[in-house]
């Protein structure tokens, strides 16, 4: 258990409420799900929705993905016992929990040590199930470094882009998208500084949804934004989504093809039947030290998709 290195192109919403879809997200080839008992589902409908997720996880087939759950925001009286209840009934079944709404370390302790007493009661290793904190106002942006390093388990920062713009007063309605009053890209410092918190403390860095399910198109353009910056995946909604996000953060063949050429290259340039250079040509492009690290980074995503 634990999914610390797992991929995560595709992370895809699954509301607890829905058992229909519980079952289809199954046989959908999305790198992570995550069992929502957060904003998907409606408050009446929590209780039965933790009984559904528990299910769902212990007798459905969800090899190859990393599972997740998302449980309630700590400002509400639903977390512990969505903790509780998910782990106690799903223990060996779980990798992560996503907590929302994250705003300060102490949040992350406070599921960190939660997660421990669960782990102790239930004979289970100590540490084994990870968590995913989602970023969705400003006062958590502004201490996502702290966040990030709040505990071992953390394995991904992720961006929540619809609390997030309520919570700053950001004038559009419309969630993940260009703002067209705006002639720049209004998420670029929200993504940067969640993907610096990320990579300081070794952490997956995940893009959030974008909610015109319909506009696949859309989808890519937003996706491809947050995959240059260097973003591991996103939230996906939708099962035409999924295929997208697997794509677009993956290298493309090229990209990948290349950093290949480059580390060869370079392998054979400092080494000693190559003439122990330090940077050498690579048709009209000089290549060195930095410029393997850099290969090495597209290279690794590229046969972890099986490019
Ligand atoms: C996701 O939870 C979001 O608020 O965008
Ligand atoms: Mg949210």
């Amino acid at each position: 258990m634990g999914a610390a290195g797992h991929a995560r192109r595709s992370c895809l919403a699954v509301p607890g409420s829905n058992p229909r879809m519980l079952d289809k997200a199954q046989g959908l080839p999305a790198d992570q799900v995550f069992l929502d008992l957060e904003d998907a589902v409606a408050p009446l409908a929590k209780p039965n929705a933790r009984k559904n997720i528990v299910a769902a996880l212990t007798t459905g087939d969800w090899a190859g993905k990393a599972r997740a759950v998302r449980v309630n925001d700590l400002t509400t009286q639903w977390t512990y016992r969505d903790v509780v209840e998910v782990v106690e009934g799903a223990a060996g079944h779980l990798d992560a929990i996503v907590l929302p709404k994250v705003q300060e370390a102490a949040h992350v302790q406070w599921l960190d040590l939660t997660l421990t007493q669960l782990e102790k009661a239930l004979g289970l290793p100590v540490g084994e199930i990870g968590i995913e904190a989602q970023i969705e106002n400003a006062k958590g942006l502004v201490n996502v470094d702290a966040i990030a390093a709040a505990s071992p388990r953390v394995e991904t920062v992720i961006f929540g882009p619809a609390d997030f713009m309520a919570s700053i007063n950001m004038r559009s309605l419309t969630v993940g998208a260009l703002i067209p009053d705006y002639p720049g890209d209004p998420y670029h410092y929200i993504l940067m500084r969640i993907l610096m918190a990320a990579r300081t403390h070794d952490l997956q860095a995940i893009d959030g949804p974008y909610l015109q399910i319909r506009d696949v198109d859309g989808f890519r353009e937003v996706a491809r934004r947050s995959a240059v910056l260097g973003f591991d995946g996103k939230w996906v909604l939708h099962p035409d989504q999924i295929d997208a996000a697997n794509q677009v953060y993956s290298p493309a063949q090229a990209d990948y093809d290349r950093a290949e050429l480059i580390l060869d290259a370079y392998e054979y340039a400092t080494s000693e039947a190559g003439g122990t250079r330090g940077a050498v040509m690579l048709g009209d492009e000089m290549i060195d030290e930095a410029s393997r690290k850099m290969a090495l980074v597209i290279a690794a995503k590229g046969r972890a998709a099986g490019l």
